[in-house]
């Protein structure tokens, strides 16, 4: 049984299983999805992706989740939360990866949103980041749109990459401005 993890107005977040490698494989083999990642992932890669999220599952009680249509089912793509150790501290990210065809229809933000609210509201997290290539146009629309703001820059996974973030109070002050 998959396990639902959120439930937005378009898309249900759940748990990744064994059974998500070809969607994942499809997404991670793609160069331009894969452009600000270290490279692409074969087949090898993913069954480590999805092992390392089961373990994030184990250890953590959080990780990648998968997002997929709410009505039909179709897989679009992953969002969640991950922890990443930074400067000797752990930071909660929300990280996300869509396949291309159904980029610009406001998924992965409706995704990324769900985290951010779980995160913060319900799991209690102080803040919450995202680490983006400064690149990444898309990427850090979607943060913006978290209402994340940009913090700074470090150097990791041999690469420059922002930092955006919010924290807490702000999250829920954005809630209150929604209602
Ligand atoms: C990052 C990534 C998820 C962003 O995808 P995206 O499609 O641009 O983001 P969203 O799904 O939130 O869609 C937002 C766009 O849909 C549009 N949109 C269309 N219909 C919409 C709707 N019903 N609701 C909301 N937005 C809608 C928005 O206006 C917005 O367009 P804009 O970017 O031109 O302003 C995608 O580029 C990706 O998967 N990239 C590869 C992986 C990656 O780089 N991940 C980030 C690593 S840090």
């Amino acid at each position: 049984m998959k396990c639902i993890v959120a439930v937005t107005e378009r898309l249900i977040l759940r748990q990744m299983t064994k059974s998500d490698f070809d969607h994942l494989k499809e997404i991670f083999s793609d160069k331009e999805t894969m452009k600000y990642y270290p490279s692409t992932k074969n087949d090898e890669d993913t069954k480590e992706w999805i092992y390392w999220t089961e373990e994030n599952y184990r250890k953590f009680d959080i990780g990648l989740w998968i997002a997929e249509d709410k009505e039909t089912g179709e897989f679009y793509g992953q969002c969640g939360i991950v922890p990443q150790k930074i400067k000797d501290k752990v930071e909660m990210e929300i990280g996300y990866l869509f396949k291309k065809t159904v980029w610009g229809r406001g998924y992965a933000t409706e995704a990324a949103l769900a985290c951010r609210d779980l995160g913060i509201l319900h799991l209690d997290f102080p803040k919450i980041i995202s680490l983006i290539d400064p690149r990444n146009i898309p990427s850090i629309k979607v943060a913006e749109r978290m209402g994340m703001k940009y913090e700074k820059n470090i150097f990791r996974w041999n690469k420059h990459l922002s930092i955006y973030s919010i924290e807490g109070p702000r999250a829920s002050e954005l809630l209150m401005l929604q209602e």
